[in-house]
């Protein structure tokens, strides 16, 4: 069954820079949770676009929002006011505690200017700190900055030198934490539930720790909730779970459902020393993007999908924990919260992702060896039921491939 057109392929293999190695699989339309390829069979999109499509796809609400928007007015730069950019960050403030926001078009940009804004307090503090501290296999973005953060040699080591004031310690290992972070730390950065680096919450130890050293020389913590924020995990952000309090925030994917947003939110205590021009950004919070974030807000958190998320969250929870039963020897670990989702294979977990496409659903291979589940938050109990039956069906035949 032909599941590309030759002539997508080939016009992009003759002009697209191959940064990607792509499924094949050409993907043309969405409706809910369901993805559609170029012969309308239907997909179980258990991926959300990489953690992207928080509504699903074509969400009514939204795509009316974003029409109505782009009859409007899309975009006046920053050198104006428009209604929109406040309503959102005021929203964001509610949400998260932290009373301001930067608005951005990618999670790198907002990790960025987080650890921009992070430099930018200590130099005005008058006692300049260059020091990052960040975790192994952390993933923070492909920009300069965020991949100084990043820990992945694979994604570091073609662009060196990267920023060189950044010392690496163990996920989840309280003492080398402790033992890294001195006066010299300007930050530390973590993402509360490893997103890339195989679905790794971190452990309220570890959050301890990130506390007491920040508590102790006065570093910043930042908290990159790009993957697990706006109420992915069951929380708005994980690091509310972990009782842990960031001077500096980065969320992107979820925000926009599609519509590409990112925004650093910040303290009072940082952004009161942040002058204008310290940052920019031409596209940053224009009202396409925010009326599309706005749009996106009100359904998660006003109208029952925050809901949504716990219950079918426990769904699949129970349903991932009974699959791993009855793949024992493949099934190592199953780690998560809420609709974010990693199955720690024994294995590879590269050849689970085709067996899924050839049964009608997505899924990605994240650290090697885990099956990555990010699903839209508007999945319900029967669709998650269904999804979950087919990725049961596909570790099943890759497990017979072994
Ligand atoms: C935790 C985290 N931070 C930052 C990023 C970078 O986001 P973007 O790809 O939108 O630049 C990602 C992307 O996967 C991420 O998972």
């Amino acid at each position: 069954m032909a599941m590309v057109i030759d002539d997508v392929v080939a016009r992009e293999t003759r002009h697209v820079l191959q940064t990607y190695k792509r499924n094949p699989l050409t993907l043309v339309r969405g409706q809910g949770v369901r993805l559609f390829d170029t012969n309308g069979r239907e997909y179980y999109d258990l991926l959300s676009g990489i953690g992207v499509a928080s509504l699903g796809h074509s969400h009514p609400t939204l795509a009316r929002a974003i029409a109505d928007q782009a009859q409007t007015l899309i975009h006046t730069s920053n050198l104006f006011y428009h209604p929109l950019q406040g309503q959102l960050a005021e929203r964001l403030a509610e949400l998260s505690g932290l009373p301001r926001a930067f608005f951005c078009n990618s999670g790198t940009e907002a990790v960025e200017a987080c650890l921009k804004f992070a430099r930018r307090y200590w130099h005005t503090k008058g006692e300049p700190r260059a020091e990052f501290v960040a975790l192994d296999e952390s993933f923070h973005g492909r920009t300069f900055g965020s991949l100084s953060v990043t820990s992945d040699e694979h994604y570091r080591q073609p662009f060196e030198p990267l920023l060189p004031t950044v010392k690496f310690v163990k996920t989840n290992d309280a003492a080398a934490l402790t033992a890294a972070v001195s006066t010299a730390t300007a930050a530390i950065i973590a993402e509360p539930v490893l997103g890339e680096g195989g679905v790794r919450p971190l452990t309220p130890d570890f959050a301890a720790a990130i506390k007491a050293a920040c508590a102790k020389t006065g570093a910043l913590f930042i908290a990159d909730e790009v993957q697990s924020g706006l109420g992915r995990t069951g929380y708005p952000f994980y690091f509310q779970a972990l009782g842990l309090t960031p001077q500096l925030v980065s969320v992107g994917k979820a925000l926009g459902s599609g519509v590409p947003i990112g925004a650093a939110l910040i303290s009072q205590q940082v952004a009161d020393t942040i002058s204008y021009g310290d940052h920019g950004t031409t596209y940053g919070g224009n009202l396409l993007a925010c009326r599309a974030a706005i749009t996106v807000l009100e359904e998660i958190f006003d109208r029952g999908v925050a809901d949504n998320i716990k219950r079918v969250g426990t769904i699949f929870e129970q349903r991932l924990r009974a699959i791993a039963a009855t793949h024992q020897g493949l099934v190592k670990e199953v780690r998560g919260a809420g609709l974010m989702w990693g199955l720690e294979l024994t294995r590879d977990a590269a050849p689970v992702v085709p067996a899924g496409i050839e049964r009608g659903v997505i899924v990605n291979r994240t650290a090697e060896t885990v099956v990555r589940l990010l699903p839209p938050f508007i999945i319900t109990e029967a669709e998650a039921l269904e999804a979950l039956g087919r990725l049961d069906a596909a570790l099943a035949a890759s497990g017979a491939q072994a």
